[in-house]
């Protein structure tokens, strides 16, 4: 078996191949390690046949969706995913083929609703339902306490102690545990009796984690992230350095139509000099009154360089295919003490 650990921050996912035939699958893949994922396959001479979530991540963002629609590869997630691009579910006890290896899922809600442990010959990945030392929580979307008691007591922790759990977080970087460690060092799995244990759990007032509301909305509908959607407009408009932007507006040329899209009052109390005013939220509706020839050079500039970078990508589809965005954004224009003008333009 060909066997990767990928760590993201506290994130764990794992590719798995089968020698003979090439064939892998990815379990839970962070959207920050596609490149890193592709470049493990490729030194392993392996193909992706499935990328699987262990279950609806609300603290990652799954590459699933992406690397699927890279590859051509399934999106495989337990039945009760709640995602609406899953390509193959499962249901506990199915398993998947990977050439020569066979991936056995168990249903093990209680972190979520959709939570199941995949179990491959020596070792079982074991999502969020049990980590090293702690448990995946309860008090996400889909948490139950009970559930993940049973799951754990009635399921994963029946399992033979001599297998390695592959969680899919791990803080303090230790590679691996066993079911029978686990047992009998891991603090949460001390409380065995259900009530003790429901308690417990609903008193580890634990805090929740950064970008929650992103993670599930993207991980749950395929949507994009913010970053993705400004690294995609990044990936297709060409930039112009302020140093560059500075020089045309000295030698006063007027090939340049410098568009500022913030709103009003940001761009009366300091623009580029000669800058035309279209807030961003009127662009699409005003554009053609305002920018009446297509083909002209047009540099679109906002205050961090974020909306201008989507501006000039809106402006690219529409057919202006002189638009380019400024590197950098007008807080940054300032600080480098390039001259600003103040008030309407004339
Ligand atoms: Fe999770």
């Amino acid at each position: 078996m060909i066997f990767e650990s990928i760590s993201s921050g506290g994130c764990r996912s794992y590719l798995v191949g089968c020698e003979e035939t090439c064939a892998a699958a990815l379990i839970d893949p962070e959207l920050s390690q596609i490149d890193r994922y592709n470049a493990l396959a490729a030194r392993h001479g392996l193909r992706f046949r499935y990328l699987i979530d262990t279950h609806t991540h609300a603290d990652h963002f799954s590459a699933t969706r992406q690397l699927a629609n890279q590859l051509g590869v399934p999106v495989v997630m337990h039945r009760a995913s709640p995602a609406p691009f899953i390509d193959l579910r499962l249901e506990g006890g199915d398993l998947l083929v990977i050439g020569r290896l066979r991936l056995q899922s168990m249903y093990t809600p209680g972190h979520t609703k959709d939570s199941m442990c995949l179990c491959l010959e020596d070792r079982v990945f074991t999502g969020d339902t049990l980590l090293i030392g702690a448990t995946g929580r309860t008090d996400l979307p889909s948490g139950d306490a009970g559930a993940l008691h049973e799951s754990l007591f009635q399921g994963v922790l029946k399992l033979d102690p001599a297998l390695k759990i592959f969680p899919a977080h791990e803080y303090k970087g230790r590679s691996h545990s066993t079911i029978g460690q686990e047992l009998a060092d891991n603090p949460r799995l001390q409380k065995r009796e259900r009530g003790e244990f429901i308690d417990m759990m609903q008193s580890l007032n634990l805090t929740m984690p950064t970008h929650v509301t992103e993670a599930l909305r993207t991980n749950m509908s395929g949507g994009k992230t913010v970053a993705q959607m400004l690294s995609d407009a990044a990936a297709s408009v060409p930039f112009m350095s302020m140093a560059q932007l500075k020089a045309s507006i000295e030698c006063r040329r007027d090939d340049l139509i410098v568009l500022d899209v913030r709103e009003r009052d940001a761009y009366e109390s300091g623009h580029v000099p000669g800058a035309f005013h279209l807030p961003r939220g009127q662009l699409e509706l005003r554009v053609n009154e305002e920018l009446k020839d297509p083909t002209r050079r047009i540099l679109v500039c906002c205050e961090f360089g974020r909306i201008s970078t989507l501006a000039t990508a809106t402006l690219r589809s529409m057919g202006f295919l002189g638009a380019v965005a400024l590197d950098g954004g007008i807080k940054a224009w300032r600080e480098a003490g390039y001259p600003l003008s103040e008030g309407k333009e004339p």
